[in-house]
């Protein structure tokens, strides 16, 4: 390998939620940064001056571009750059088996373009292996270099949490494993312009598995507070109270609080990443299959308790208006990836309720085809509703009275209090 450079070029494939932010914070370190997308939409968006994921908007935009940032659906725009970073899609196939198509058509692309002493770093959330056995040999067979010789080959897991004003990309550490050490060097010399704290592991596994332990972590401890939930309501007990007596333990807690179910792009989808892999050598992961089985309950669960509501009210499902009030996978964000609202929906639907929704960063809420009617305005949605569901408390919730005022609020967040309120 020749002599380490400065890092002066950067190009970002694939510029979703993981890919932009990544771009932005390139721009503000003074690199030269392009972005590929084979999404003809979000290229145009972009060079539009518009942002399409949450955490930017066209004003971050418009700086990017001011910056000399460049988004094509030409891959000849990868060109020459320092470091190449791929930031495409790791969904599940219709078997619940990882899908690597998006990764390994970007690495081929990538490899078109590939130049000796770059480096390329796979950011997409993965089992481990894949920066080893799928990306190294598509690398090199298509640019006929040699991986941790010619050029360097690093993974980074990306720890970006949407919508999260505290902890942004420069201030979350970042993890990166090498395929050698050089490789590694390299990589640290790359994100140590762009974040805080850069966390090197002894290889690429390493760094791979390390996202994978994180996502399966939190999956394994919101099954558990669902399942606690669950039972705590048949005892009478409020799990909120004792949930905030417990984190005030110093030490040997961490709090997780009980939801309708996962959602996002992340906690239901990467463990089974995990879980497909370890089956491959014979392993059942039992943790993670029964936190999905816990979690893919709570939809189920919140329609039972919306209909317990409506009973003490003397009134039946069948009929009923439901209004859910935050339909998003989480709070303050407007991505419905994976959303338990949902299965609520469908579930709600079989139950004969007549289901609205309120949230202002969905426009059109979609379930099995028919469109989920939408209420504007919150005190509309308050007074016109039998049961408020209150699935994500986005701030517009918090931040006024008027849901507070429906006859009767399904709070799965914990956040409201009163006679009228039921929380999970
Ligand atoms: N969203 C998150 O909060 C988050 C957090 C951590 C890690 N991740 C991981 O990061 C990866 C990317 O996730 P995301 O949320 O940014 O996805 P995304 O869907 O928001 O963005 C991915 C982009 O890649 C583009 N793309 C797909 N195939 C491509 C190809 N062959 N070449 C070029 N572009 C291509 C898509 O058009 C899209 O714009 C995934 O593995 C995900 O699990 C996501």
């Amino acid at each position: 390998m020749t002599e380490a450079s400065e890092i002066s070029s950067l190009a970002v494939v694939g510029l979703g939620y993981v890919g932009l932010p990544l771009a932005q914070e390139a721009c503000r370190s003074g690199i030269s940064v392009t972005g590929f997308d084979t999404k003809e939409s979000v290229v145009s968006c972009l060079m539009n001056g518009e942002s399409h994921v949450d955490d930017l908007d066209s004003t971050d935009i418009a700086g990017m571009l001011e910056a000399g940032f460049a988004a094509s659906g030409d891959s000849a725009c990868i060109g020459n750059a320092d470091v190449i970073v791929i930031c495409v899609p790791t969904p599940l196939d219709e078997d619940g088996s990882p899908d690597l198509g998006a990764v390994k058509a970007a690495t081929r692309t990538v490899s078109e373009h590939l130049q000796p002493g770059s480096l390329v770093v796979l950011e997409s959330t993965t089992y481990p292996g894949t920066t080893e056995d799928t990306v190294r040999p598509l690398l090199e067979s298509g640019s006929g270099l040699t991986a941790g010789v010619d050029f360097n080959l690093a993974y980074s897991p990306e720890r970006i949490d949407p919508g999260n004003p505290e902890w942004g990309l420069r201030n979350t550490p970042k993890i990166v494993g090498g395929l050698t050490a050089d490789c590694t060097e390299r990589a640290i010399q790359f994100y140590e312009q762009l974040v805080d704290t850069v966390v090197p592991t002894v290889g690429l596994r390493e760094a791979e598995f390390a996202k994978l332990l994180e996502n399966t972590y939190r999956h394994v401890n919101i099954a558990l507070i669902n399942e606690m939930a669950v039972f705590c309501h048949e005892l009478g007990i409020d799990l909120w109270a004792s949930i905030d007596a417990a984190e005030t333990k110093p030490f040997g807690f961490q709090a997780f609080r009980p939801g309708p179910g996962i959602g996002g792009h992340c906690i239901p989808i990467d463990p089974n990443y995990l879980s497909w892999v370890a089956k491959r050598v014979g392993y059942r992961l039992r943790f993670v299959e029964l936190a999905q089985e816990v979690s893919e309950r709570m939809p189920a669960y919140v329609a039972r308790r919306t209909q317990d509501a409506l009973n003490r009210l003397k009134k039946p499902m069948n009929g009923s208006h439901i209004v859910l009030a935050g339909v998003t996978y989480k709070a303050n964000v407007s991505d419905q990836r994976e959303t338990p609202a949902k299965p609520l929906v469908a579930h709600l639907r079989r139950m004969g309720a007549d289901v609205s929704f309120i949230d202002s960063h969905v426009d059109n809420f979609i379930v099995a085809g028919s469109e989920v009617p939408r209420i504007l305005d919150i005190g509309e949605a308050a007074r016109s509703a039998d049961v408020v569901v209150l699935l994500q408390a986005h701030d517009e919730f918090l931040d006024s009275s008027e849901l507070g005022e429906a006859d009767c609020i399904l709070d799965t967040s914990g956040k409201f209090t009163g006679d009228n309120v039921d929380r999970l």
